[in-house]
């Protein structure tokens, strides 16, 4: 039976006698396949499994993509329940940042490019958010999704930088059959969008290809996953970046683990993906 808890002092007194390990899945709700994929992690790994659902203020740049963000908080609660979850934190604003409210969690290098460029203040708002979470739950386990590819980074640092005891797990990207990886935003895309952005994950496919036969040039895999982007008409480029795993700086030659990634925009909504090359 799933319990669900609203204040920060409710959810300590859920907690206190609670099982230990303790694993947390924090997410914004809109709950899909990829949130049961890291609820069921949790179940494996730990006696007692909490999930958060919170739509963060902090970390939308637009208010109008805060705004626009899907929720339906019934819906998330059963998948939570049809997945054993002991607990659901599900605050108000004002339970997550009390009054007064005067903090900024603010990681450095590494939540610089990419989405911490096109998306200015959007880490430190998921840092801020995290580090409130993890001082709350005090799990021993926090499980994320591998497809937000620099927000675990920059949790694991922001975890180790303030010595904070929750271990970051980072998860498996669930994907559609067409490749497509499952995320929130998904749900914004018209049927021809729809149709047109599994371009994401052959441009990435694409590349790794290339790169599985010997390319070892940085720029010639950015440009791979831009031809594939291209032939897709609906597809607007955010970025494509081939990047060093541990510092996320732009590679011209590839010796060590890289990370390709992307960002597109279809309409109004943008869509990112990732593919990590040990
Ligand atoms: O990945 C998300 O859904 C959010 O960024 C997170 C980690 C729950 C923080 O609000």
């Amino acid at each position: 039976m799933t319990r669900v808890v609203r204040t920060r002092a409710e959810l300590r007194e859920a907690l206190a006698g609670a099982p230990r390990p303790v694993g947390l899945v924090p997410t914004m709700g809109w709950l899909h396949e990829g949130h049961r994929s890291l609820m069921k992690r949790a179940r494996r790994e730990d006696a007692t499994t909490v999930v958060t659902i919170f739509v963060n203020p902090r970390q939308f740049g637009e208010v109008a993509d805060f705004t626009r963000y899907p929720r339906n908080e019934a819906r998330d609660i059963a998948i939570c329940e049809s997945e054993s979850v002991d607990f659901v934190w599900a605050p108000p604003v004002d339970e997550v940042y009390v009054p007064g409210f005067d903090t900024v969690v603010s990681v450095g290098r590494v939540a610089m490019p990419l989405e911490g460029a096109a998306r200015p203040g959007h880490f430190d708002g998921v840092a801020t958010v995290v580090a409130i979470l993890f001082g709350l739950v005090g799990a021993e386990h926090a499980y994320f999704g591998q497809k937000d590819a620099q927000q675990v980074m920059v949790i694991r640092r922001m975890a180790l930088d303030l010595a904070l005891p929750t271990e970051v797990i980072a998860c498996p990207t669930v994907r559609e059959a067409d490749g497509l990886a499952l995320s929130s935003r998904n749900v914004h895309l018209s049927a021809e969008e729809r149709a047109a952005a599994p371009v994401l994950h052959r441009a990435l496919v694409a590349a790794r290809s290339r790169s599985e036969s010997g390319e070892r040039s940085g720029e010639a895999l950015r440009t791979e996953m831009r031809r594939v982007l291209a032939e897709e008409r609906l597809a607007n480029v955010d970025y494509v970046s081939c990047a060093d795993a541990l510092t996320l700086s732009e590679l011209d030659h590839i010796v060590g683990p890289c990370l390709l990634s992307l960002a597109v925009r279809f309409g109004p909504t943008r869509l990112i993906d990732n593919e990590l090359l040990e």
